[in-house]
């Protein structure tokens, strides 16, 4: 993945966030040996980024589309309060088992649930309300996902939206590809929506954090 902001300026991030625990060092470890497009992990900066998002917001249940090897489910269970809960939505069993192995071997064996198949179908299954969603899975359905979990979104919840700045795609590309036109309509959409109140945060890939507008219910 291409930094939106300089590699050095990444670095220096890095080295002053606190580094991850031994289990997440293992598994991002595996993650770049085993796995395809291991470029699609969260990593240590976006993780404690997600962890203290759980632990400031004091979110209780957190739902997350997108697990891959599980950085980013792991990341946000060290920022739950004791009987807090996470469902995490992966459609490629391959993934989510190793995702599994790690889970089970963390000390948040008890707090991640991971549901294998397509998250639309999955959400539809699922009973809000949700303080934190963490939408990181196709780009292309992200407004499908707005549109899936708005519902099922807790008063004071928040929804974090992962790659929204697309290694600066969107605004550099003249002719944009699917998943990057997809990026670009949520984006628009997003801020013209009554019904919602975003930022854009250039974090990484960029992160969209969106919560409902005063008065929405
Ligand atoms: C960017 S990765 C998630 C990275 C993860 N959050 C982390 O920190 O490591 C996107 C994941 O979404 C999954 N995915 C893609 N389409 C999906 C769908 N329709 N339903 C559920 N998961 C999907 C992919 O298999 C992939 O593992």
């Amino acid at each position: 993945m291409n930094g939106i902001v300089r590699r050095e300026v990444e670095r220096y991030a890095e080295e002053h966030t606190t580094p991850p625990p031994p289990h997440l060092l293992e598994l991002a470890e595996e993650t770049f040996q085993s796995l395809s497009s291991p470029q699609m992990m969260t990593g240590p900066v976006e993780g404690r980024l997600l962890e203290l998002l759980v632990f400031a917001s004091g979110a209780r249940r957190v739902l997350e589309i997108g697990t891959f090897s599980g950085y980013s489910s792991l990341s946000m269970a060290a920022g739950l309060p004791a009987g807090g809960h996470i469902v995490s939505c992966e459609i490629d069993p391959e993934v989510a088992a190793v995702a599994r192995a790690y889970i089970a071997s963390s000390p948040y064996a008890d707090r991640i649930e991971i549901r294998v198949g397509p998250a639309l179908d999955t959400v539809a299954e699922l009973a809000g309300p949700f303080d934190l969603v963490f939408i990181d899975a196709d780009k292309v359905s992200y407004r499908d996902y707005l549109e899936a979990v708005l519902p099922k979104l807790a008063e004071r919840g928040v929804i974090a939206f992962d790659n929204t700045l697309w290694s600066g795609r969107v605004v550099d590309e003249a002719q944009p590809d699917e998943r990057t036109r997809a990026l670009i309509e949520l984006n628009d959409a997003l801020r013209s929506d009554q019904r919602v109140v975003c930022v854009q945060l250039t974090v990484r890939d960029g992160i969209t954090l969106v919560r409902r507008a005063p008065g929405e219910t």
